[in-house]
């Protein structure tokens, strides 16, 4: 029996009891079998939650390029590595195989070693869906520079920020990217958030969108021709197994992101494993994740875990709608895709234009599918279950996090009977519980409460970036010595599990993670504005949008509010990224408080959510008057 591949049901439960009993021996079996170490590990795994502290593959060395480009080329070095289809559906596609791939990595790692990186360097790519991202990524990872990549739709002055943070060296860029009919000028966002960066001493750009851009004396310089010189060989960084392999942002409860650290071994291992596993992934499959590679979705299962099991992975520049809504399965009958995951808000907006574009294509090359981001709704699933897998491709509702590098609760296809909307099973190794809000664990099956994660798996996130001390706080103090996901879950009666959303200030809104804090600051900036609140609501394709409640400096001012809207919008948009623009303002004189000051969340939700009935004790409230005049100002949104 190999761990490595579970084929049939009996099999999971075996893996899965051994992952609990003897996780060591079960991690480092898979970690034995299935890469190459320049160095074996002395410890397979050290951990303690209180401090907290993980360590995975202790004392080994590696490094991760080496794992998933060098060691195919003598099996699969013409076999295709990434797979890009241009915005352009009459651009040609462009195969990359693992020899073209070898060099195009290596070419870039010895640029960015000729621009001064050295390992440990932090490195801000900031590049659209092209190779050069994917490149980028893996020439950082072969001369051990951390890479941080920050997605190409991230406004100016959330890219200084996440920049500064991480204190990156370089930025890689392009001119500019496409997006369906449109092109966005990335160079020029990039000047502006550098106007707030010391730290930075090159960008490179790569040209897609041959635009006209300016490139400033000593600091831009233009991709090509440096890697036009650059060699194709090269030799990879040495790696420890605990090294930072990258860190990603991800939103919290304050307006400073959290850059998620994840490390080089455990990832790798981690990854790995899930992809095989989670796609039923063989040797001629043509595997499609449509998630942008500047989410961890991309991060782990567009690039690492693919390419570490010799993957085809396809890399998609553009969006579902263009040139019509027919992109996504022309794009599947095309490439003959047999894995599709993608994310339930891609699904219903593609639901509602109906069946006809979808039946215009041949999609018979699909043998999974995979939805991921938030929890999918029963019509959604049906839908794609119906009309995307014709009944005849499982669908794997995929639940996992940043922080936690891959994906934890999971259908194996063709193993794990599905059940709409529910998550399933946990992966191997990984140990979740419920908690009540006591802190109390929940035995049993048919409970519901918060979902946590008992045991250490190797691609947890190990730390957030110069900051451990609000890692401790953000995952391992609402419960004792165990890390709290944010989530509320439910078990039903033959233990599978139901993701039920998030339980603390993380809105998720077409499966992006944003957090109410930097959008109530991005508000609040707004010069007639003096404060506000975020909250969520039900929307039919979004999964949630966004509801603010605004307290304005004087709401006595004939100003016009729709125009006020917009201008909110528009600070919002500068600031946090158009993806966080409010659905619904309400102008209002207050906001609910508690007495330490706390504005109480919950109310402003349910009044979002059109259901006053039972409010719950508002007596407790520093103001307890200014929820009727809310609820009387929200009857103008419905
Ligand atoms: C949050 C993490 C991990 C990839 C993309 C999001 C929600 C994610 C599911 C699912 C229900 C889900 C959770 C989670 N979520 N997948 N299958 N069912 N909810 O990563 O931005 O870190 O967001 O997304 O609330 O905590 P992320």
């Amino acid at each position: 029996m190999s761990n490595y591949h579970i084929k049939h049901l009996e099999e999971y439960f075996q893996v899965y009891r051994k992952s609990v009993r003897e996780p060591e021996n079960f991690w480092e079996e898979i970690a034995e079998e299935h890469f190459i170490w320049r160095k074996k590990w002395d410890k397979v795994l050290s951990w303690d939650f209180t401090k907290p502290e993980v360590k995975w593959f202790e004392g080994a060395q590696l490094n991760i390029t080496e794992n998933c480009i060098d060691r195919h080329l003598a099996t699969r070095g013409d076999k295709t590595a990434i797979l890009f289809e241009p915005n352009n559906p009459d651009e040609p596609a462009e195969h990359i195989t693992y020899k073209q791939l070898y060099e195009r990595v290596n070419k870039f790692a010895n640029v960015l070693k000729a621009q001064g990186i050295k390992k440990g360097d932090r490195v801000c790519i900031y590049v659209p869906m092209i190779p050069e991202l994917a490149v980028s990524m893996l020439a950082c990872a072969r001369i051990g520079a951390i890479h941080s990549v920050v997605f190409a739709g991230f406004s100016a002055k959330a890219l200084s920020t996440r920049i500064n943070d991480a204190e990156c060296k370089m930025v890689i860029t392009s001119d500019g990217s496409y997006r369906g009919a449109k092109t966005i000028d990335l160079k020029g966002i990039v000047d502006d958030a550098l106007e707030n960066c010391s730290c930075v001493e090159t960008v490179l750009v790569a040209k897609r969108i041959n635009s006209d851009i300016t490139m400033k004396e000593g600091r831009d310089k233009w991709l090509q021709p440096l890697l036009d010189k650059a060699s194709p060989k090269g030799k990879a960084e040495v790696m420890n197994a605990e090294d930072p392999l990258f860190i990603l942002y991800t939103s919290g409860s304050t307006g400073m992101p959290k850059g998620m650290v994840h490390t080089t071994a455990g990832y790798m291992v981690y990854t790995a494993f899930s992809f095989k596993n989670a796609f039923q992934y063989r040797e001629k499959d043509v595997y499609w994740c449509t998630a942008d590679i500047g989410w961890i979705t991309g991060h782990s299962y567009i690039v690492y875990g693919p390419l570490a099991n010799g993957a085809t992975t396809v890399m998609f520049e553009g969006v579902p709608s263009y040139p019509d809504f027919g992109r996504f399965w022309q794009i599947v009958e095309k490439h003959k895709v047999n894995q599709f995951y993608t994310a339930p808000t891609a699904i219903r907006a593609l639901a509602k234009q109906g069946v006809e574009l979808v039946e215009k294509h041949d999609l018979s090359s699909l043998k999974v599918l995979g939805s991921v981001g938030e929890p999918i709704n029963e019509e959604a699933w049906h839908w794609y279950n119906d009309n995307i897998g014709k009944r005849n491709a499982p669908i794997i509702d995929s639940w996992w996090q940043t922080e936690t590098g891959g994906i934890m609760i999971s259908p194996i296809p063709y193993v794990t009977p599905t059940k709409p909307t529910y998550a399933t099973l946990p992966f191997p190794g990984i140990q979740p519980c419920l908690r009540d809000e006591e802190g109390k664990e929940l035995k049993g099956n048919q409970v519901s409460g918060r979902l946590c994660i008992k045991f250490p798996w190797p691609s947890m996130a190990r730390t957030i970036w110069g900051n451990h001390q609000r890692y401790k706080e953000t995952y391992f103090s609402a419960f004792d010595e165990m890390y709290f996901t944010g989530d509320g879950a439910l078990r039903d009666e033959v233990g599978y599990y139901r993701i039920t959303g998030r339980v603390d200030d993380v809105i998720i809104v077409s499966g992006h993670n944003l957090g109410t804090a930097p959008i109530e600051d991005a508000v609040n900036e707004h010069p007639a504005v003096v404060e506000s609140a975020i909250v969520g609501f039900p929307h039919d394709v979004k999964g949630n949008a966004l509801y603010g409640y605004v307290i304005l400096k004087d709401t006595g001012e004939s100003r016009n509010h729709d125009n006020l809207r917009k201008e909110i919008n528009q600070v919002i948009t500068e600031h946090v990224g158009p993806i966080a623009k409010l659905d619904k303002i309400q102008f209002t004189e207050g906001l609910p408080k508690t007495r330490s000051g706390k504005i109480m969340r919950r109310i402003l939700r349910k009044i979002a959510h059109n259901d006053t009935s039972n409010l719950g004790d508002t007596s407790t409230l520093l103001n307890p008057e200014v929820v009727e005049s809310i609820i009387e100002g929200a009857k103008d949104y419905k």
